[in-house]
């Protein structure tokens, strides 16, 4: 099916409530491709939904490119700045060279080296909200444990972690007004100072972390440097958070689930995919195309956006029998979360830790996880985030 002049899908009123997933089920199911006239992005876009039509756009052989920008608001006349330099939105050499010098600090070995410090912040937030009171998991939990492990990867002294929380919140967290009394643009700009004088540090006396990494490379100036720095905070906490958050609200909702972790019963590795899959938290990404491309059997010219909608693919009823549902044991399971091809995410498996982690502690601390209130969802396009999970929990 193809529809031109559908409504604005940058709308991100149309996110708010779980209806989207209907909708999204629909366009999937339908291999739907959908045109949307310029509003949330000045050009227009072209929107896809099934998993195989996400994976045709993002695939490692597709005509098309990130370095313009990668989400709507995709401007054709005023391309992203950070073009070219940062990595989600560069491509060949300085993408490869930048995969190449991050990729040794967000690996698996590294990942489990710092699964220690994972575990200790999950303990030290699970003993502040074990109390029997109500806990916005949202604000609580999902927040403070990927900001705090990509704040180590990066080497932001501990003093400085919940002022940078902060303002990722403000930056990423959408259009909501939760973040009210400043734009994502100046939270942007405050991060983008503040590493800069991180960078100033840095040089003055090297370290292990991710900062110092990326300044030993003669080649990357300053700018790169800091726009890096902003691409794995941003890419760490925004979507992470939501991830961790909503593994607590399957333990709230899955029946037998945190019994099943527990014991051991489920294999935690294949629940933390399907908290991936389930919760999506990277809602779109966007690419324009570089050459003539058919999509879905519609021909596109060289520099035409193209959307692909993650959580449609992920709950896509011709990949995922009984999409809508946990399943706990859900095997294959070959949701694209992450992404898919070249800019596949570098953080995978941190994120996969930080899930697991959270998944064992909570298990082991809890015996029950009740559900006060239905979420609130952010209203937001870049991210399907989580406004408000107020649960209470017993502890064991
Ligand atoms: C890229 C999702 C966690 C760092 C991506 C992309 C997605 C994604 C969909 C691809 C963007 C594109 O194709 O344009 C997620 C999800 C996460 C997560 C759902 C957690 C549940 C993390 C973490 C880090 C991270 C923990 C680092 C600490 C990055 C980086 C890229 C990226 C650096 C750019 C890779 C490239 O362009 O080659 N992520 N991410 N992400 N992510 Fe993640």
């Amino acid at each position: 099916m193809q529809t031109t002049n559908a409504v604005d899908l940058g709308n991100p009123d149309l996110y708010t409530t779980l209806d989207r997933h209907g909708r999204w089920r629909e366009l999937a199911s339908e291999d739907a491709m959908v045109w949307s006239e310029p509003g949330s992005s000045p050009g227009g876009f072209w929107s896809v939904f099934s998993h195989q039509a996400c994976a045709a756009v993002l695939g490692p052989s597709a005509p098309f490119t990130s370095e313009y920008g990668m989400m709507i608001g995709f401007d054709r006349d005023h391309p992203d700045n950070s073009g070219g330099q940062m990595m989600v939105v560069s491509e060949q050499d300085q993408h490869r060279k930048l995969r190449k010098l991050v990729g040794p600090l967000l690996s698996r070995a590294a990942a489990r080296k710092l699964s220690e410090r994972v575990r200790t912040e999950v303990r030290g937030v699970l003993d502040r909200v074990l109390d029997g009171e109500v806990c916005d998991v949202a604000a609580a939990i999902g927040p403070r444990i990927p900001a705090a492990v990509v704040c180590e990867i990066l080497g932001v002294p501990v003093e400085d972690q919940d002022m940078l929380i902060d303002l990722t919140n403000h930056a990423f967290g959408g259009e909501d007004e939760l973040f009210d009394g400043m734009t994502p643009r100046q939270a942007h700009t405050e991060i983008l100072v503040y590493f800069d004088e991180l960078v100033g540090a840095r040089r003055e006396s090297p370290g292990e972390d991710l900062v110092s990494t990326l300044l030993s490379d003669d080649e990357l100036s300053i700018d790169d440097v800091v726009l890096n720095c902003d691409n794995v905070l941003i890419g760490g906490n925004e979507t992470t958070r939501h991830a961790i958050t909503g593994a607590v609200h399957a333990f709230a909702t899955v029946p037998g689930l945190l019994a099943r972790v527990r014991d051991g019963s489920a294999d935690v590795d294949t629940v933390v995919d399907e908290v991936l899959r389930w919760t999506s938290p990277a809602m779109h990404v966007l690419r324009v195309s570089t050459s003539e491309v058919t999509i879905n059997g519609r021909d596109l010219p060289p520099g035409t956006p193209v959307v692909a909608w993650l959580p449609a693919a992920n709950r896509d009823p011709a990949v995922f029998e009984d999409p809508d549902t946990f399943l706990p044991d859900r095997k294959p399971n070959r949701h694209i979360a992450f992404g898919h091809g070249m800019h596949h995410c570098l953080g995978s498996a941190l994120a996969r830790i930080e899930l697991a982690v959270v998944l064992r502690e909570v298990a082991e601390r809890v015996s029950r996880v009740e559900l006060v209130k239905e979420p609130s969802w952010l209203r937001a396009v870049v991210v399907q985030g989580y406004r408000e999970l107020p649960v209470r929990f017993a502890g064991r």
